[in-house]
């Protein structure tokens, strides 16, 4: 399996390294684009983090002529996570700048699977349309909203749910957390 990677300046970037960490034990190709604000919040939550150890190549956000910018580059999906708003403003208004909103755009022209996951808190109009907007078009809105029916103990539990749950979307088999009923 072939993915693209992004993660934004949302809060929650722990969420993304997470992933990446799982689809790397995993050995999924995985093409990482963070985002300059997802490297200022990464390290005010994380500290130093070595992205390119987590990834088969790693892009910046600047790079609008790498490969992901053109729908000739097939990969089986996108994950964005965690998603800001302002890049969700950017694919709900097809305004795309940088090499994530490009990336996602492709995604959705090319009708191929896009995973958006939202931070933020209280949310506006604007952003529950942006997400609509978007979930109309065919994009999966997957929030960084951990359940407690597997009775997390730990943050980790709390941010492997919502990896687990992205693993799902990608129908990749995980043990992350403990399914309802199991
Ligand atoms: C510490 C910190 C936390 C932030 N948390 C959020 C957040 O949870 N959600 C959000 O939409 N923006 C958040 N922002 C603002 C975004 O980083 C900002 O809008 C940025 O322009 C997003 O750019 P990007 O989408 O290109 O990464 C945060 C910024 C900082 C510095």
């Amino acid at each position: 399996m072939r993915l693209i990677v992004a993660i934004t300046g949302a809060s929650g970037v722990i969420y993304g390294k997470r992933l990446l960490e799982v689809l790397k034990e995993k050995n999924v190709e995985v093409f990482l684009v963070v985002s300059d604000a997802a490297r200022t919040v990464a390290e005010h939550e994380l500290g130093e983090t070595d992205w390119s150890s987590l990834s088969s190549k790693v892009f910046a956000q600047d790079d609008i002529g790498a490969p992901l910018a053109s729908g000739s580059f097939k990969v089986d999906a996108m994950v964005i996570v965690p998603a800001s708003m302002k890049t969700v403003g950017a694919l709900a208004s097809g305004y795309c700048d940088d090499l994530i909103s490009r990336a996602a755009d492709v995604q959705m022209k090319e009708g191929r699977r896009l995973i958006v996951v939202p931070r933020e808190t209280p949310l506006h109009a604007i952003h529950l349309e942006n997400l609509a907007k978007l979930s109309r078009l065919g994009v999966t809105v997957l929030p960084a909203m951990p359940g407690f029916y597997h009775k997390p103990e730990t943050v980790s539990d709390l941010i492997d749910f919502i990896v687990g749950k992205i693993l799902d979307q990608l129908g990749i088999e995980h043990d992350l957390f403990r399914r309802w009923g199991s």
